[in-house]
């Protein structure tokens, strides 16, 4: 019987970059994000009792497109799904396949929405394989169970806009519900630094002193911010936000750096366009190089805008689907 789950990616307007217990994945400061539907993970898992071990392969569907896990990611995955089948009491081993529907080469790979489908998978599995009736778990309890993986996987079990704070992740609704998203790819290759390092080494930065103060601050002017529907001061707080988490890697011991030429470029040129028309999208970026942009509904000229400034420049990943540079 395979039992499949999917989750949606969420990008962080107020990240999570540092630990206070990297084992539990504990966050040094709140944060705050917005779910991204339409990019997903889907994993399917099978009981097999003549395996030795649980065993991950790529999932293959016309739909999806198969990834490949690096021996590291693969370990990290099976680990988690060790400590789901405890939680869940799930004996034997089993096939894992996962996939996403976005293309992973590309930069826009996340472990938040394939941990989040993993934890899915494995709680319906539990559901669906229990004789009489089982209680099935809340969102929150998934989520706090999800965090265990992967830390951004707890805010991707709530839609649209998700806020993980010191008693776990939770629903949060601001007047904002249908963001329109747009990637600029600034560079496609695998990371060298992974997101788990980075947030070992952001401690080691003198500017690390302040940090949590910093991240709960912002984030409660971005929920005011948010609940006003006053845009221009989101956009700003969401700026600030990004800027600080990538001047804590710039400033780390060793310092690295995900910004490239592209990269600033394509900052310069954003933060011009919002100067000219005093209003623009949301610009934030992950640990990496790519900007992540999202729009309100009635800003379609803004959003075509974009495309046509960036399209000869950069490949872009829209909500119409990966658009390749020309
Ligand atoms: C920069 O959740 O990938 O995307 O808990 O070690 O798996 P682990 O880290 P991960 O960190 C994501 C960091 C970030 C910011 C964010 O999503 O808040």
């Amino acid at each position: 019987m395979w039992v499949e789950a999917s989750a949606p990616s969420n990008i962080a307007l107020i990240k999570y970059m540092g630990k206070t217990d990297a084992n539990a994945n504990r966050p040094t400061n709140s944060s705050l994000s917005y779910s991204l539907d339409r990019l997903r993970s889907f994993v399917r898992i099978n009981k097999n009792r003549n395996l030795a071990t649980d065993q991950w392969s790529a999932l293959k569907r016309a739909d999806l497109r198969a990834i490949e896990l690096s021996e590291k990611g693969k370990e990290k995955f099976l680990k988690h799904f060790v400590l789901l089948k405890k939680e869940f009491k799930i004996t034997d081993h089993f096939e894992i396949e996962s996939a996403n529907n976005f293309p992973s080469d590309c930069g826009l790979a996340s472990s938040a929405s394939s941990f989040a489908a993993l934890t899915l998978a494995a709680h319906n599995w539990m559901i669906e394989s229990a004789e009489g009736m089982p209680v099935p778990y809340r969102p929150k309890e998934l989520a706090k169970l999800s965090q265990k993986g992967s830390g951004s996987s707890c805010r991707s079990f709530f839609t649209p806009w998700a806020l993980w704070h010191s008693t776990g992740a939770e629903s949060i609704s601001f007047p904002y519900e249908n963001l329109k998203h747009q990637v600029i790819l600034c560079d496609e290759n695998i990371k060298l630094v992974s997101s788990s390092e980075a947030h070992t080494r952001v401690l080691t930065s003198d500017l690390f002193k302040g940090r949590p103060a910093r991240a709960e601050e912002r984030l409660q002017n971005l929920i005011q911010s948010l609940r006003k529907e006053d845009w221009k001061k989101s956009f700003e707080i969401v700026w600030n936000e990004f800027w600080d988490m990538h001047t804590l890697f710039h400033t780390s011991v060793p310092a690295f750096m995900y910004m490239n030429e592209m990269t600033v470029k394509a900052l310069r040129d954003l933060h011009q366009m919002w100067q000219e028309n005093d209003d623009g999208p949301l610009i934030t970026m992950d640990a990496g190089s790519n900007i992540h942009l999202l729009y309100r509904p009635d800003q379609k000229a803004s959003y075509f805008e974009v495309i046509s400034h960036f399209r000869p420049l950069a490949n872009l990943w829209t909500d119409e689907g990966y658009l390749a540079k020309k």
